[in-house]
């Protein structure tokens, strides 16, 4: 965002400007309405017109349209005022566009001011296009068609005439009990900084005034991730250091990328709730970061201070959260009901009150709002989930499925199967595979699993289809046809998994295995004899331990939003090689969690085993098969010794020496052995995806940046470097070298976040 324009130092431009304000009042048009006026000059000049009432108005989100979210407590609508700062819509109806328009003239053109008002949505995995759930999105390691499918979804948002939305969703969840684990981008910070990025800039694009912009949002701000027991909305308990080096890194990443607001999360944090935490919200965000822009509380996180014994009633919940740094109330009132009555007791001062009124108005601003309130009424069917839509959603479904299993190299089908049984409650599904938040997604628009399968094979293969059983429940009628049905197959697809109301929001699970009723149908299923295909629709890990060894193959789909029918397809078929890597660890029971990859190391790794079943998950971060193998040559550095201000490149040739041309992601992970903190036995700090033709050797490098790469956080968010041996991983390959220098520790404060590409 162009923040630059706000540090005018005084010159003679400025001095034109001031002459510009001078003879505009003079001619009676406000400065603030003048889109030629800096930005900066332009929010000044509002507010020294705003009488208090005004000011705190804009501080506030009333919320409006039905309530579909069972979580969002309140009536069906809400009164409007069109002083009011932000609306959150609660459904998108075309409707809404009409009275969205309706309310919108009402602020510019009857009230005193004419502050436009900003709309918000939950838009999280798309608006009406609706792509793969962004647990999906993240093993595509594609950051590029991430960014792709943020700013389609951003277009589509705009149409509705929805300028804000909630998302993307930073937070690092490392429980898969825990339902909102399938709105992030897995386990690991670097990968999720890396994803939020791309999707501020997918959603914001290059300056948020453009037509197709909207305002991105970071949520939840922050710990929510680490809620006890994966309960949602429970308090967290995370240490200073956990903070800093797992918690915070991808939203430091997105508010350098510019995104434009932030959401306070639910949880505490060992005791400080998110929503009143100052030393968050205000010293490292605004302080440290120098985020401009503003932060709103999550629904009721205000009042929910109550609920959480640190506020006695709603008055008290304003006054800590907004002196804490949440600038805008959604929806809870209490700004509106106290912050004017706290002004008068002299409890909150009006410099924080108009600091923070700025905020808001530079993020209208910033989108145009005041130039351009209003949004073109175009009809339903012009603009929304158009060819090109479609074809993205298609395509970072297909990178983002990951062939978890392939025995035997049972998949792609052979030319020898001709029946193919297709069994299981997801198998002709619409609803479940858009997954959870499906903005305005109809499940019209979903191609089913069994619909990309007839199209892909079309007469040349036999598509008997029996549901079999039910999500859950204990019904076991349809068991005995789809054995039949099997029977008859020479492999059965059996299609099983979650449905969309198991994960999201307050959506926690106790188990992540999937109920009973569907691992008795694979076990029945086996009696037929015949290979198991296992189709995979679900937005968290799962536990396999009883499913997988039941199955000869399985493909993991998640929920790929419209467009899964026909990339699945295509893997089964080989039309496509599948090229998805876990970015989230499968642990192989429940009982294992926590598990990731990027723990710190055991103080007896001989030892504290499970007594009672393996320690090892079933499948780690970065799993994920392919039809071709790739060889990996001898990994190469360009120096073994280096000093801080010195770069060093790691290379590695990888070959296809399979038969398939296919991408390969390339993951490079450092390990530091000796430091002043405990590490994690290796981080991920760089990735990489390319094709890879067959014979053919493909270079990846890897350049890394000794403050950037080989630096760590302690407690307090300072990064230190240290000299002495590190390890850079990559394949199976370690290989070490030294960072060479006199200190012993080095503060790198400001030493930077890799945005994910090299050349950043
Ligand atoms: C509560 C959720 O936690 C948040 O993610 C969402 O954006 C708001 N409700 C608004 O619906």
């Amino acid at each position: 965002m162009g923040q630059s324009s706000q540090k005018m130092k005084p010159s003679s431009f400025t001095l034109v400007c001031l002459l510009v304000l001078l003879v505009q009042s003079l001619q009676g048009q406000p400065a603030y309405k003048n889109p030629d006026v800096p930005l900066e000059q332009r929010i000044t000049d509002l507010i020294g017109r705003m009488t208090l009432e005004e000011k705190i108005l804009q501080l506030n989100q009333h919320w409006y349209g039905e309530n579909l979210n069972p979580n969002n407590h309140g009536e069906k609508t809400d009164p409007i005022t069109p002083e009011i700062g932000s609306l959150i819509f609660l459904s998108e109806e075309p409707e809404l566009l009409t009275f969205r328009n309706d309310i919108q003239r009402r602020a510019m053109e009857k009230t005193r001011l004419g502050i436009p008002i900003l709309f918000g949505f939950d838009v999280i995995h798309g608006m009406r296009t609706i792509y793969p759930i962004p647990l999906a999105q993240a093993c595509a390691w594609n950051p590029a068609l991430v960014s792709q499918a943020a700013g389609m979804a951003a277009r589509e948002t705009r149409l509705a005439g929805i300028n804000w939305v909630f998302s993307p969703m930073t937070d690092i969840a490392r429980d898969p009990r825990w339902g909102r684990v399938a709105e992030g981008f897995g386990e690991d910070p670097y990968a999720a900084s890396a994803f939020c990025v791309a999707t501020v800039r997918g959603y914001q694009g290059t300056n948020l005034s453009n037509p197709c912009s909207v305002a991105a949002c970071l949520k939840h701000f922050v710990g929510y991730g680490m809620s006890e027991g994966g309960r949602d909305y429970h308090a967290s308990d995370i240490s200073a250091q956990s903070l800093w080096e797992t918690y915070l890194p991808p939203f430091e990443a997105g508010v350098h990328a510019g995104a434009a607001t932030l959401m306070s999360a639910f949880n505490d944090i060992s005791g400080v709730p998110a929503t009143a935490n100052h030393y968050l919200l205000t010293e490292v965000l605004k302080q440290r970061w120098g985020h401009d822009g503003f932060v709103v509380s999550d629904w009721n996180a205000i009042a929910q201070l109550i609920t959480q014994g640190v506020a006695k009633d709603r008055k008290e919940a304003a006054l800590k959260s907004f002196r804490a740094g949440v600038e805008m109330d959604m929806v809870d009132r209490a700004y509106s009901d106290y912050l004017k009555e706290l002004v008068d007791e002299g409890k909150v001062n009006i410099e924080l009150i108009n600091e923070s009124v700025a905020r808001v108005l530079r993020v209208k601003f910033r989108l145009g709002l005041f130039d351009r309130p209003y949004t073109p009424i175009v009809a339903e069917s012009d603009g929304r989930l158009q060819p090109a839509d479609k074809h993205l959603a298609a395509k970072l479904a297909e990178e983002s499925m990951v062939l978890l299993k392939n025995e035997k190299g049972i998949l792609p089908l052979s030319a020898k199967v001709s029946t193919l049984a297709v069994i299981g409650p997801l198998a002709k599904d619409q609803t479940n595979l858009l997954g959870c938040w499906s903005g305005n997604g109809k499940e019209q628009d979903v191609e089913s699993i069994f619909d990309g399968l007839a199209s892909e094979f079309g007469t040349r293969l036999k598509l008997p289809y029996v549901r079999g059983c039910d999500f859950d429940g204990d019904d076991e009628s349809g068991f005995d046809a789809a054995v039949a049905t099997a029977r008859q197959a020479d492999a059965v697809l059996v299609c099983l998994g979650e449905k969309k109301s198991w994960s999201g929001e307050n959506a926690s699970r106790s188990t992540i295995a999937l109920p009973a009723i569907q691992e008795k149908l694979v076990a029945r299923l086996r009696q037929a004899g015949k290979p198991i295909i296992l189709v995979l629709s679900n937005g968290r890990p799962l536990e396999l331990q009883r499913l997988e060894p039941m199955a000869n193959a399985i493909v993991e789909i998640w929920q790929p939003g419209i467009a899964g029918g026909t990339p699945l397809a295509g893997i089964l078929s080989g039309r496509v090689n599948p090229s998805g890597r876990l970015a989230i660890t499968f642990p192989l029971t429940t009982g294992q969690i926590p598990t990731y990859y990027n723990m710190r190391a055991s103080a007896r790794p001989w030892g504290g085993n499970y007594q009672d079943m393996p320690t090892e998950p079933l499948y780690w971060f970065g799993h994920g098969l392919s039809y071709t193998t790739f060889t990996y040559g001898n990994a190469a550095l360009s120096a073994d010794k280096i000093t801080r201000d010195q770069k060093l490149t790691v290379q590695v040739p990888v070959t296809n020496t399979g038969k398939m041309k296919g991408m390969e992601t390339v993951f490079w992970y450092i390990s530091d052995p000796v430091f002043s903190i405990s590490r994690p036995v290796k981080e991920l700090k760089y990735f990489e995806k390319k094709e890879i033709n067959p014979g053919e050797t493909v270079v990846f490098n890897f350049e890394i940046e000794p403050m950037r790469d080989l630096g760590y956080p302690d407690a307090s968010g300072k990064r230190l470097l240290e000299p002495g041996s590190f390890y850079v991983r990559v394949g199976n390959q370690k290989l070490a070298f030294e960072l060479v220098e006199n200190f012993r520790t080095a503060s790198v404060q400001e030493a930077g976040i890799r945005t994910h590409s090299n050349k950043d």
